[in-house]
């Protein structure tokens, strides 16, 4: 799943977020045990922004943050949101294999790649190309956060349909909860 399909999944995005981490402030309290080791100003890059969650909670936490993503629609929800919370968090649309292009004043002092994003690179090459991409914009003492699904666990349970019996909210709607899993791919649903 690409740029293409996250351009249409970006203005729902939320419905697939668990609740402790829906908010800026939830997302980046989820990283503290990699940000209570950055100096305060500390510049941070998140590489796969999404919707913008940790960027915010970031910014809103002191840090000076840059956000960028492979979907133009998921950097255009990040920057309403930075507008929304009233911080300055610079965007760009960008892919982790351009990330060397993109022409940096400075490296960075922690680069995120969460959510388990880095299973939309394709294959090993495509593996090596964004790690080698987060590796050139960060600082040579730098922090790599990068979080992935624990597949194996995912697997073994094999394909099926969970339905939760419990309503998620979001901006005062509220829906049924499921999560579908296909052992060749994955899929969650709100
Ligand atoms: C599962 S979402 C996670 C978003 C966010 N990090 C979070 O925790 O909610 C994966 C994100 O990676 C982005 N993405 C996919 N392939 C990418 C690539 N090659 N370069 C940069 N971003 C990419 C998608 O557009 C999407 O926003």
């Amino acid at each position: 799943m690409g740029e293409v399909a996250y351009g249409s999944l970006a203005s729902v995005y939320e419905w697939l977020v668990p609740d402790a981490k829906a908010s800026p402030t939830g997302k980046a309290q989820a990283f503290e045990m990699v940000t209570a080791a950055l100096d305060p100003g500390a510049q941070i890059l998140d590489c796969a922004c999404g919707i913008g969650l940790l960027a915010v909670g970031l910014a809103e936490a002191g840090f000076r943050v840059t956000a960028c993503d492979a979907s133009p629609a998921m950097v255009e929800r990040t920057q309403g949101l930075a507008r929304a919370h009233g911080v300055e968090v610079s965007t760009r649309v960008c892919r982790w294999d351009q990330l060397p292009d993109q022409g940096w004043q400075d490296r960075f002092d922690a680069v995120f790649c969460v959510g388990n994003s880095l299973a939309h690179a394709v294959g090993r090459s495509g593996r090596r190309a964004a790690l080698e991409g987060m590796a050139f914009v960060l600082a040579a003492d730098g922090v790599l956060a990068l979080t992935s699904r624990n597949w194996e666990q995912v697997r073994s349970a094999g394909s099926r349909l969970d339905v939760w019996d419990r309503l998620v909210e979001r901006a005062g709607r509220k829906a049924g909860a499921c999560q579908v899993v296909c052992v060749s791919g994955y899929g969650d649903g709100g």
